[in-house]
């Protein structure tokens, strides 16, 4: 690696850190009866203690530090005085900004007992997330990262958004290239050693398709399908990649 990504590598790691530990907290509390204002709460505090901003708050208008999105909300979600209740699964996506670089992740919740088809979901969006991240190295294409997610997903009868995608980030939040989770292999950029980038497929039990409700921000699936979504900021080398925002307690 030349010297050049080591810094953009570093510093992208410890804010992925950061952005990841929040999530770990909030796995902790995590429970039928807790509303999303205080999971956007906790993110904030462990956040803040880190010494590191929320990127969301504000960001563009958004009123709070952290995204919740339950059930069929596909992403963007906003905190709320909203209940969770058993049977629920949820979407808790976390930036931080440390340092003037950015860490991005989302993982699934799920509260209480939640149904078999809730948890073939969450394990489907997951898996897809890990195969795309597993053939990550310098020289492929980013269509080869869409083909990937997109086969698996509809192999297993679940459908991509493709209404959002994931993007470049380091010290600017979003950024060029945009990651899309469907596609076609060999097409689109080359990706290289040393770019960075989120991989954050959305996938829905039901439909691809999405509409923003009237707060401008969430997002939900047409047909009210549940919807889930995990999300990794990873860095590429020049065998495969490092992913910069690991739990310490699940991979
Ligand atoms: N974290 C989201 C992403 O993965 C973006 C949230 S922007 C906000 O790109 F304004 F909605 F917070
Ligand atoms: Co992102
Ligand atoms: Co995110």
């Amino acid at each position: 690696m030349t010297k050049d990504f080591k810094e953009a590598f570093e510093k992208t790691k410890i804010a992925g850190g950061i952005a990841s530990g929040a999530l770990d907290e909030i796995s902790k509390i995590i429970r039928p009866g807790i509303s999303t204002d205080e999971i956007d709460k906790i993110s904030y505090e462990y956040i803040n203690d880190h010494k590191a901003f929320s990127a969301p708050l504000f960001y563009r208008g958004f009123p709070k530090s952290c995204c919740t999105s339950p059930n069929h909300v596909v992403c963007h979600g906003v905190p709320s005085n909203k209940i969770l209740k058993s049977g629920d699964i949820l979407n808790v996506d976390v930036t931080a900004l440390k340092d003037g670089w950015h860490g991005d992740t989302s993982r699934m919740f799920k509260i209480g007992e939640v149904s078999i088809k809730a948890e073939k979901l969450i394990d489907v969006t997951y898996e897809a997330m890990m195969k795309a991240i597993s053939i990550v190295k310098h020289g492929i294409f980013l269509g080869d990262i869409g083909s990937t997610i997109q086969k698996y997903v509809e192999s297993e009868g679940c459908s991509v958004v493709q209404d959002f995608c994931g993007h470049g980030i380091g010290e600017t939040f979003h950024k060029e290239p945009n990651v899309l989770h469907y596609g076609e292999k060999g097409t689109g950029e080359k990706i290289r050693e040393g770019m960075i980038f989120t991989i954050e497929p959305m996938i829905n039990l039901g439909n691809y398709e999405t509409k923003t409700l009237n707060d401008g921000w969430t997002a939900v699936t047409k047909d009210k399908s549940l919807s889930a979504q995990f999300e990794h900021t990873i860095g590429v080398t020049k065998n495969g990649c490092e992913v910069f925002t690991k739990s310490n307690k699940i991979d």
